[in-house]
């Protein structure tokens, strides 16, 4: 089956915090995500990603058959990086090694390449992560 992208609602916060809950996914991400990740945690980052300024964040849930399996996002730099973003991603774990991470990024960066005038879209895998690194090929 294949995935899909589309954009938060208020009630895909349960399966966000099962999605994020977990340090297998948590420890190759930023710091500074809580953990237990809960679902307040996730209401939180849904109604951010809902207000955000429309022309730097381009947030999206990624489903298979409705139901979230993990989120993607795109995020416009400062200053005169203003062309280039950043790019974050994750996958729950029980879904991982079906192809739905590489879909979902190219499925974001046509997106974005096709609808606003970013020109550049990096992302920055420990490099120990060699699924995130090849799902970027
Ligand atoms: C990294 C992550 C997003 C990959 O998601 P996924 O849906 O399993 O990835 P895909 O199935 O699209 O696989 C991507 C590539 O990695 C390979 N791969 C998948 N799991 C792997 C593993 N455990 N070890 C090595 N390679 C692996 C796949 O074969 C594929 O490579 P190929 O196209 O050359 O065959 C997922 O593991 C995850 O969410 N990890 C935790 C959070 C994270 O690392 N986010 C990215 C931060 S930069």
């Amino acid at each position: 089956m294949e995935i899909s992208i589309r954009e938060w609602r208020i009630n895909d916060k349960a399966a966000l915090a099962e999605n994020l809950n977990n340090l297998n996914v948590l420890n190759n991400l930023r710091d500074g995500l809580p953990y237990p990740y809960t679902e307040q945690d996730a209401e939180e980052f849904i109604r951010a990603m809902l207000s955000s300024d429309k022309n730097n964040t381009f947030a999206f849930a990624i489903t298979l058959d409705d139901k979230v399996i993990g989120s993607i996002g795109v995020f416009r730099q400062d200053n005169i990086h203003f062309h280039t973003a950043e790019m974050g991603y994750y996958i729950g774990e029980a879904y991982w090694g079906n192809g739905y991470a590489t879909s979902a990024i190219k499925q974001v960066c046509r997106y974005v390449f096709e609808h606003t005038d970013i020109i550049r879209i990096f992302a920055e895998p420990f490099s120990h992560n060699i699924a995130s690194c090849r799902a970027l090929h």
